[in-house]
């Protein structure tokens, strides 16, 4: 029987690609350009199989030409915002993605935006690089340290519950929490992480905001200029999920009036354009989306898609089927 057609819609790890030409008539993108939508609705009639990712873009108008060939989108990610889920299904594309595997690596940025933004260590790179630094002295650069800060985790989710652990554990932070569901495990009781009503309360009574839901349409600027307003004077906010969860327009606001003490950012609204005014910003860490940036987990995140894609064609149901 001839090997399901695959097409891989960015480079991947090298091993992973190498396990995906093995087992499938797989075509690689050997230049690592994005695709057009003119090119993935025509590899929609082309592919058994898409494999993209979380910078590719698939709305309705992927889906809207039928005959379609391609009956799995396997997504290289676990946020799937890119894609047009309820047309996706519509269309009866099964689309999977790869929770799981890229916990531990985003919890630490989260840890690495927090450590960075209360420490100043962005601004005190640029300084010393710039030839600005001029000695230690007792006022310069002084920052705020996490030991003791109350940290408010918005979405209590396998990333929220490991960022909330690393925080507790590392640096004997208190952890409050907004989870839409109510959460009550030896995990969350064992960090004595207290779930709070609403995200409002998390807000005010936080020293770091950690945001850890899903963006798209139904979490757009969950965090807007009222909420913002509700932060405490010290605070930081804290972006690891996606970037449409903060309204970034009312956060360069905010930032200018002093009213917050800074923010770190991993994820933006159009990545990879960077909102006006976030640059101009001293005390906003801003990383590149590297969240789940390393070898070992773009190699495990991509060996989830294969085994899901392999799955599917072998009549099983992909064990991480989101449509
Ligand atoms: C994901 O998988 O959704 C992450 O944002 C990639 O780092």
């Amino acid at each position: 029987m001839a090997k399901p057609r695959v097409l891989v819609t960015r480079r991947w790890p090298e091993k992973v690609e190498r396990v995906l030409a093995a087992r499938f008539d797989t075509t690689l993108n050997e230049t690592d350009r994005p695709l057009t939508q003119r090119e993935f609705a025509a590899a929609m009639k082309d592919f058994d199989a898409v494999l993209p990712t979380v910078s590719d873009r698939l709305p309705a108008s992927i889906f809207e030409e039928p005959p379609l060939r391609t009956k799995i989108l396997g997504n290289f990610g676990v946020g799937f915002n890119h894609i047009d889920i309820a047309v996706a299904k519509a269309a009866g594309t099964t689309v999977t993605n790869t929770p799981g595997v890229l916990t531990d690596c985003t919890a630490d940025i989260a840890l690495t935006l927090m450590l960075m933004a209360a420490r100043r260590a962005g601004e005190g790179e640029r300084q010393l690089r710039t030839g600005g630094w001029k000695g230690w002295c007792p006022t310069h650069m002084l920052g705020r340290q996490l030991t003791g800060k109350t940290l408010g985790i918005i979405g209590m989710g396998r990333i929220g519950k490991a960022t909330a652990k690393r925080a507790y554990f590392g640096f004997g932070m208190k952890v409050l929490f907004f989870n839409r569901s109510i959460i009550d495990d030896d995990e969350t009781r064992a960090m004595d992480a207290q779930q709070m009503k609403t995200i409002d309360e998390v807000m005010a009574a936080s020293d770091f905001v950690s945001l850890h839901c899903p963006g798209g349409a139904e979490n757009r600027h969950l965090v807007d200029a009222r909420r913002l307003a509700l932060m405490k004077p010290g605070a930081f906010l804290i972006n690891t999920a996606r970037g449409d969860v903060v309204d970034t327009v009312a956060l360069v606001e905010i930032m200018k009036q002093g009213a917050i003490a800074g923010a770190g950012l991993d994820v933006y609204e159009e990545e990879p354009a960077i909102p006006a005014g976030l640059t101009d910003l001293e005390n906003v860490v801003l990383l590149p989306h590297l969240g789940s940036a390393t070898a070992e987990t773009r190699t495990a995140m991509g060996m989830k898609v294969v085994e899901n894609i392999s799955a599917f064609f072998d009549g099983r149901d992909p064990p991480d089927r989101v449509a």
